[in-house]
């Protein structure tokens, strides 16, 4: 029997799932590690953390003997965009990688977007800055910390941390590429510009590859002596292929620590003002995509750390309040990417009264990020998208109040597939692709994604949600000087 490995490097946990080559999941395995946030927006992981983490889970799928590590055909990655991971010349890690959701970077940010300019690196990349991306890291680095800038040899994103010490190839694909606004989105090559423009040198750069491309086999000591390696995708786009996001048009919402609206395309495109990220997808075309920084991760704080870790209790008795809740809630935990690209925005309750319970700031908090994905659902819809129908996917995506309100805030159908680990599916269905096993990446998620349910939006919450929105609108302008003044 032939079987494939699909490695998800998430924020909060690396997730590995076993599939046959029908797509049916064998096993899967799934460990922790911790993230630092040693200053105020700031978020930092130990890139050798998630290699161990790695190691552990994979000594788990093979548990117990059912599945042998000589039957795996390939292997293949998904993982956290835009974080920076820099090598020195003897491969040692020269300071922890600085996440996607890292907001140290606003100075270069703007330096980027207003000095170089918009037009220019919207020319160069097809894309603006935003602060997670790694280029204004890069900047960063030079700057605050020359002496580790100095030492860089390599540099890789997540994943492609994990590729290159697993296999020992210096690789990257054109989804994750996407993010670091050192590519060529459209030409599918670093920009030499950027380069120039970020004090880059060529020679530091993994050599690119479509993420269903090959780019070596692994090294002995993993003993998957007969596994192909493929370049994998950031998690977004190997989400897309995990719940079968993959023609024109359709679209994945995901509901992990970030939130992300996902829209596949068969040619390349850019909205007007660069507020969606016109990245590639893992199929070899492209998608556009907002991105909210806090998604699941708003629930999780409300839950975890004012709610008493009850997740059923935290919104028991909020369905009779769908629609008809007065309090409004901010989710930007972690600053904003998607639309507002300001790492000064913050959190924020509004509307609390005498009678107000905790079922409704809970409510609250679900329907603050289903508006704050209306936001990016807004513009792409302004470019001209039709968007009437979604796939969900991520931890949030359990919650069937959270679809039920999503459904209802976008207008749109929400579905959910059968298999819920979107990303290291994708991975796996990647890693297929390179062994021979499918065509190509489109056939083989068609051939084995199953849809299991939906929720349609309903005529009067969709309306009374409608009225919430416009509102929800209008306060992050309103109190945009207030979150400034505050940091
Ligand atoms: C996408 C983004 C996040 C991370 C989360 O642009 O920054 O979705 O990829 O892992």
């Amino acid at each position: 029997m032939n079987t494939y490995i699909g490695i998800d490097l998430g924020t909060s946990a690396v997730k590995l799932l076993l599939v046959d080559s029908n797509g049916g999941i064998l096993r899967s395995a799934s460990k922790s590690y911790p993230i630092f946030y040693p200053q105020d927006g700031w978020s930092e992981q130990n890139p050798e953390d998630w290699l161990s983490a790695v190691k552990a889970g994979l000594k788990e799928l093979f548990e117990g003997g059912m599945v042998e590590r000589k039957d795996v055909k390939g292997v293949s990655f998904g993982g956290q965009m835009h974080g920076l991971v820099c090598l020195d010349a003897e491969d040692n890690v020269i300071r922890p990688a600085i996440l996607w959701n890292d907001g140290r970077t606003e100075a270069e940010t703007a330096y980027l977007n207003e000095r170089v300019g918009k037009e220019k690196l919207s020319a160069y990349t097809a894309n603006i800055a935003f602060a997670g991306f790694t280029a204004p890291k890069l900047l960063w680095l030079k700057k605050h910390e020359p002496e580790n800038f100095g030492r860089i040899a390599k540099i890789m994103l997540p994943k492609d941390y994990l590729a290159y010490m697993m296999t020992g190839v210096h690789s990257t694909d054109y989804s994750d590429a996407s993010g670091t606004l050192l590519l060529d989105v459209q030409n599918k090559c670093w920009s030499k510009e950027m380069c120039a423009v970020c004090s880059v040198e060529e020679s530091w750069l993994p050599k690119l590859y479509e993420s269903y491309e090959v780019i070596g086999r692994m090294k002995e000591e993993y003993g998957l002596l007969n596994a192909v390696v493929t370049a994998g995708a950031g998690d977004n786009a190997a989400a897309a292929i995990g719940v079968g996001a993959v023609d024109d048009g359709d679209c994945n919402i995901s509901l992990g620590t970030s939130g992300t609206l996902f829209v596949a395309g068969d040619t390349f495109s850019v909205d007007e003002k660069n507020s969606l990220h016109a990245f590639a997808h893992a199929t070899g075309k492209w998608h556009l995509m907002g991105c909210i920084l806090s998604a699941a991760s708003c629930n999780r704080w409300w839950v975890e750390n004012i709610a008493d870790g009850d997740y059923d209790g935290a919104v028991r008795g909020a369905e009779e309040k769908l629609g008809k809740n007065h309090v409004f809630f901010l989710p930007y935990l972690m600053g904003e990417r998607s639309p507002h690209n300001d790492v000064n925005a913050s959190g924020a309750f509004i509307g609390l009264r005498p009678d107000t319970t905790r079922a409704e700031m809970g409510l609250a908090v679900l329907e603050g990020v289903a508006f704050a994905l209306r936001d990016c659902l807004e513009i792409a819809r302004a470019g001209g998208l039709k968007i009437e129908r979604t796939k969900i996917c991520g931890g949030g995506a359990k919650s069937g109040l959270w679809r039920e309100i999503i459904a209802n805030v976008l207008g749109v159908k929400v579905e959910r597939v059968c298999v819920e680990e979107g990303p290291a599916y994708g991975a796996a269905t990647l890693a297929m692709v390179g062994a021979g096993e499918y065509k190509n990446v489109s056939e083989a998620a068609r051939g084995f994604v199953r849809a299991r349910d939906f929720v349609l939006p309903k005529r009067e919450l969709q309306s009374a949600y409608e009225e919430k929105y416009q509102t929800f609108k209008r306060l992050y302008p309103a109190l945009k000087d207030v979150f400034k003044e505050w940091i």
